[in-house]
């Protein structure tokens, strides 16, 4: 049986919002300190710190946000530890990610500096678990307060004259868990209280962003919604794939058939969680004002063997390729509500874009995928449907091909396709209304064996390369993707 797409290239349902692509970097193993921070008299070529190879990589996928500094850190994190000269910062334990020296040289300038260099907006995520409302409210006055008072003078005395311009700021982290264990009603009313203290200084005009619930806990959704929807902007949304589940989570190259096809759908799972979390949202919300805001999202395997475990390095194969391009099919066509996301995380951490190994850097599959995706950053959302073919695991069905197209300022088209099919290429019988469209090209990324990767050895195995499996009849296009493989197609 073949798929079957059709698009309506001259309905438009808004605008993809540009930070639905993007990205998480913690105080986390090696994400931070050497993936991205290798300090100024590193071996390692870098530009005020950063390391050039890993910057250069970061800049070409367009970030348009980064989150920072966690996760479960954010929560034990204190900003006024990680200010001032270097030498002199405080040492302290990294307690809940592998007991080491955090020693706070990637502070509140490094991180700003780093956003300028990237051209992304920041998305700072303050402490609420064990932090005071004085010291987020004077983080913020810190960073953004343009005038005489007792955090701008020191910001000036720390080397930076004029204030940041800071907008996504998230009030505490996953609260139900390692942000203090809470209940819904006590952290709505938390919310509440330090959210009040989260100013907006000149005009600078921060857009707040509530702790939201863990995976399906709708309970936690209706009671922040309940309670607290008219001083938020944003409500956060985590979920991770884990295809053996939370304690034993899967290898992330060592896997099987069974074990694909079961993260398949998982991954496909966080379209329920939109839904399900947008019609509770809807009931308080119809406008639809609040975002949600799905600042943690990836495939969480176990570590690599031998490394860390609380550092959570993973390899990155041709499945999480997949499962990066079906995620952004979902949040793309689910724009009216989903307008940022940010995958876990950017370097050596989870589903990172980029690995490293002292001075080398490799680029992950994943990676590619948010390069071949930047196209669909802040154009329009156009109407497709789909009628896929299903297919089976553990007596519960899931699509094997997942779609979503845009277009562009200048008309082009872009179509993200992904067979979701570690055994079988995927036909598609494609019709394109609304369109005239005369040439059609495309780029592919799929390999020969589910478990391949890149190595620091072997860093090209997986790969885009230039894509050919389509005809045009008329308006027509039979596309057939290979097994495991993402597209995206450009229409002209
Ligand atoms: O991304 C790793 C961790 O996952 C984050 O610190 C936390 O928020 C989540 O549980």
């Amino acid at each position: 049986m073949s798929n079957k797409v059709v698009m309506n290239a001259d309905v438009s349902h808004g605008k993809i919002d540009k930070n639905i692509y993007g990205h998480f970097a913690e105080h986390l193993g090696r994400c931070i300190y050497e993936g991205l921070w290798v300090g100024e008299d590193s071996p390692i070529p870098n530009t005020n710190g950063i390391r050039n190879d890993v910057l250069q990589a970061l800049k070409d996928l367009n970030i348009p946000v980064l989150r920072w500094p966690g996760g479960c850190f954010a929560d034990e994190y204190h900003w006024k530890d990680g200010i001032g000269p270097r030498e002199q910062r405080k040492r302290m334990v990294n307690t809940h990610w592998g007991g080491v020296i955090e020693n706070n040289h990637f502070g509140t300038h490094e991180f700003l500096m780093l956003c300028d260099m990237l051209d992304t907006e920041p998305y700072i995520n303050g402490n609420v678990g064990s932090g005071t409302v004085q010291e987020m409210s004077e983080w913020v006055e810190y960073m953004t307060f343009d005038g005489e008072s007792p955090m701008a003078n020191w910001r000036k005395e720390n080397g930076r004259e004029e204030p940041w311009k800071v907008k996504y700021f998230g009030v505490g982290n996953e609260n139900w868990g390692c942000g203090g264990n809470m209940r819904p009603q006590y952290y709505a009313d938390l919310y509440r209280r330090f959210q009040t203290y989260v100013r907006n200084y000149g005009d600078n005009k921060i857009f707040k962003i509530a702790g939201g619930p863990n995976v399906d806990d709708y309970h936690w959704t209706e009671v922040l919604m309940r309670e607290a929807r008219h001083l938020m902007d944003g409500l956060s949304l985590h979920y991770y794939v884990h295809p053996g589940g939370f304690m034993n989570k899967g290898d992330a190259v060592r896997f099987d058939q069974q074990e694909w096809k079961i993260s398949m759908q998982k991954a496909v799972f966080i379209e329920e969680l939109i839904e399900k979390h947008s019609t509770i949202m809807d009931k308080y919300d119809p406008e639809k004002r609040i975002a949600l805001i799905i600042d943690e999202w990836g495939a969480w395997y176990d570590v690599e063997p031998g490394t860390n475990p609380g550092f959570l390095y993973q390899q990155n194969t041709v499945r999480d390729a997949v499962i990066a391009g079906v995620s952004l099919n979902i949040f793309n066509n689910h724009n009216d509500r989903v307008r940022m996301a940010n995958i876990a995380q950017m370097v050596n951490v989870i589903q990172a874009m980029v690995l490293t190994d002292e001075d080398k850097m490799l680029l992950t599959p994943t990676y590619h995928v948010f390069r071949m995706y930047k196209v669909h950053q802040d154009a329009e959302r156009i109407d497709l449907s789909l009628d896929s073919k299903m297919l089976e695991v553990d007596g519960k069905q899931h699509p094997q091909v997942s779609a979503s197209a845009s277009k562009a300022e200048d008309g082009t088209i872009h179509v993200s396709l992904c067979n979701l099919d570690n055994d079988n290429q995927a036909d598609i019988d494609f019709e394109l209304r609304g369109t005239d469209f005369t040439n059609v090209s495309g780029e592919i990324i799929t390999s020969e064996k589910m478990n391949d990767h890149n190595t620091f050895e072997n860093p090209d195995k997986v790969a885009p390369t230039n894509f050919t499996g389509f005809v045009k009849e008329g308006s027509k296009l039979k596309v057939t993707l290979p097994a495991m493989s993402v597209v995206v197609l450009t229409i002209k």
